[in-house]
């Protein structure tokens, strides 16, 4: 057995540390593997770029990460992201398998009660083409409202890393999510970006009323480990091991982000 059980790493991506939220449900799934974490900081927030260009960046940033860690999977641990470019890397890598991370609509759609859900996004993943399809395809019959934010993403990335989260700003971006119609209201939330689940209880406290929301992260990671081959060893020896690590595309995390990344159990490189 070698150090990482003979395994290659599992690539986790996203523009910042909202796939942190993948992370953690994939590690407590598949103890026995090796995490390399990307956070392309150098081109956060993803939500506000043009399409064009954000497709052809990823793609090009690919080249050089399944070269240099020739994963055994990648996971896209962004919605930003895979709405836009998954069939592209999956044309691009076809001896890599790609995990995406899409708005959870058709989960929302069977759970609804009152029939009316809202997902909560980047303006990127809001305005997709994948997003109508996914409405068209599993929620024709329950009425969706798209929320897309400017803000939260950056929000909790100022919260993980410091501490701080600015409420008023977090209740005016969640509340355009609750609608009241006909006597129902909205009982369900798609939380349709890795970042917000780690904002959820500050929305919570915001929320004019209870509703459900759902964090797609451990779908995620179950999704992942049915692609992988079964391992029958038992975890790594950590020790022995190669540690998990994470890479940021500026090449300059701050202290707080290299604290936050020591939390995670990620050694920064
Ligand atoms: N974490 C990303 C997502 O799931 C988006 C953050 C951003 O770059 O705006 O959509």
């Amino acid at each position: 057995m070698t150090a990482n059980n003979g395994s290659r790493p599992v690539l986790m991506f996203d523009s910042g540390i909202g796939g942190l939220t993948v992370l953690r449900e994939a590690r407590v799934l598949m103890p026995e593997r090796h995490f390399i974490y990307i956070a392309d900081d150098a081109g956060f927030p993803y939500g506000g770029w043009e399409e064009g260009l954000l497709r052809e960046h990823i793609v090009k940033l690919f080249e050089g990460l399944i070269a240099r860690y020739d994963p055994e999977i990648a996971v896209i641990a962004c919605n930003t992201a895979s709405t836009l470019v998954l069939a592209d890397l999956r044309a691009a890598f076809p001896n890599t398998p790609f995990v995406g991370t899409v708005p959870a609509i058709k989960p929302a759609a069977e759970r609804t009660r009152s029939g009316l859900v809202s997902v909560l996004a980047t303006p990127g993943t809001v305005k997709r083409q994948y997003t109508r399809d996914l409405i068209g395809e599993w929620a024709s019959k329950v009425h969706v409202r798209l929320v897309g934010s400017e803000r939260l993403a950056g929000l909790a990335e100022i919260y993980m890393r410091d501490g701080f989260v600015d409420e008023a700003a977090v209740r005016e971006e969640v509340e355009p999510c609750f609608i009241e119609q006909d006597g129902r209201r909205t009982d369900i939330v798609v939380l349709a970006c890795t970042h917000y689940p780690f904002l959820v209880n500050r929305m919570r406290k915001a929320a004019p009323w209870p509703v459900d929301w759902i964090d797609p992260a451990e779908a995620i990671a179950r999704r992942a480990i049915s692609l992988l081959p079964q391992q029958r060893s038992g975890p790594r020896e950590p020790l022995l091991s190669e540690p998990d690590f994470a890479v940021f595309t500026s090449g300059t995390p701050d202290f707080a982000t290299r604290r936050l990344m020591q939390g995670f159990g990620l050694k920064v490189l």
